[in-house]
């Protein structure tokens, strides 16, 4: 089979999933997102042609969708759009790029998480910056967050009048989306669940690196650990992972000193490093597995060539 992992760059994740493509006897190539060529015009009727380095991605078995890159507005549609159009030609493509979509926004993931009964912090998502200082007053303790972004990487707490104004002033000249949260008293860490095809494969307490500490990502510095989950929080993470449709996923739990287990966020694309130095769970592997797996195709929207 052909396996084609679709990033920007080779690196530690991709050298994993390549890795774990060719022990099990197959074929896995690393395909930038900037090298797609499509070519469109040839004859009315005919299949468009996606391709990378000459070769037809509507050849591949399987595409996994390792990383969107960051990129002008131009650029992401794009690439989810290219994503999209293979999926609708038969392509099996993980995460799915509407998981994808659904995961890289902060608000939809947040309202399908609440939808779906789990504990969500109390967020308020809006544009302008009166709504925003409006939230702030309110909720007094919030953890402004970027709409797209991940690893921790951007967040701020801001519970003085001053430093709310300097940030909501910042994030208007950039034209950002207002994303609050109340913070949640916590003990400084939380709890990262992989799941994989509707199944834990293994989880990590993550402990914030200075004390007390609210940011607890192990790429800003976490201390990780592996951890037994309970019944509780292996169900929490199966719903969450359910409610955006993700075959797999980072889910991040927070557990709160009232006792509340919040459903923080699903990570549709998740690294899985330290989760992997924690426990030796061979995730590249269990990932491929899945993606290999016998499974119902996503029905062809059109007829393939
Ligand atoms: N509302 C909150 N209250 C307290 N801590 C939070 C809150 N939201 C996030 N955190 C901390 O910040 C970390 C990163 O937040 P998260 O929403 O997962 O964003 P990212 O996508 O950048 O990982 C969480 O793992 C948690 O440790
Ligand atoms: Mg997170």
């Amino acid at each position: 089979m052909r396996v084609v992992i679709l990033a920007s760059r080779t690196g530690w994740h991709t050298d994993a999933l390549q890795r774990a493509v060719a022990e099990r006897g197959h074929d896995g190539a690393v395909v930038s997102y900037q090298g797609l060529v499509a070519r469109l015009g040839t004859r009315p009727g005919a299949v468009a042609c996606l391709t990378s380095d000459g070769a037809s991605l509507l050849d591949a078995d399987a595409v996994l969708a390792r990383i969107i890159p960051a990129g002008s507005l131009e650029q992401i549609i794009y690439r989810v759009d290219a994503l999209h159009w293979l999926e609708e030609r038969g392509v099996r493509v993980v995460n799915s790029p509407r998981a994808i979509e659904r995961t890289v926004d902060k608000f939809y993931t947040s309202a399908l998480l609440q939808e779906a009964g789990l504990e969500t912090p109390e967020t308020v998502v809006c544009e302008r910056s009166d709504d925003a200082f409006h939230a702030f007053r309110r909720m007094g303790d919030v953890i402004v967050k970027p709409l797209f972004g991940s690893m921790g990487l951007g967040m701020v707490r801001v519970s003085d009048e001053d430093v709310a104004f300097r940030v909501f002033r910042a994030l208007d000249a950039i034209r950002g989306v207002y994303y609050l949260q109340r913070a949640i008293d916590h003990s400084g860490s939380d709890v990262r669940v992989f799941v994989v095809g509707g199944q834990v494969l293994g989880a990590i307490e993550r402990r914030a690196p200075e004390s007390p500490g609210w940011r607890t990502n192990v790429s800003r510095g976490g201390r990780a650990r592996a951890l037994d989950l309970s019944s509780t929080l292996r169900d929490l993470a199966l719903r969450a992972a359910r409610a955006v449709g993700a075959d797999y996923a980072g889910i991040d739990l927070l557990p709160a000193r009232d006792g509340t287990i919040y459903v923080l966020e699903v990570n549709g694309i998740p690294g899985w490093r330290g989760l992997q130095q924690a426990t030796s769970l061979d995730v590249a592997g269990a990932i491929v597995d899945h993606l290999l797996a016998d499974r119902p195709a996503v029905a062809p929207t059109v007829a393939v060539r």
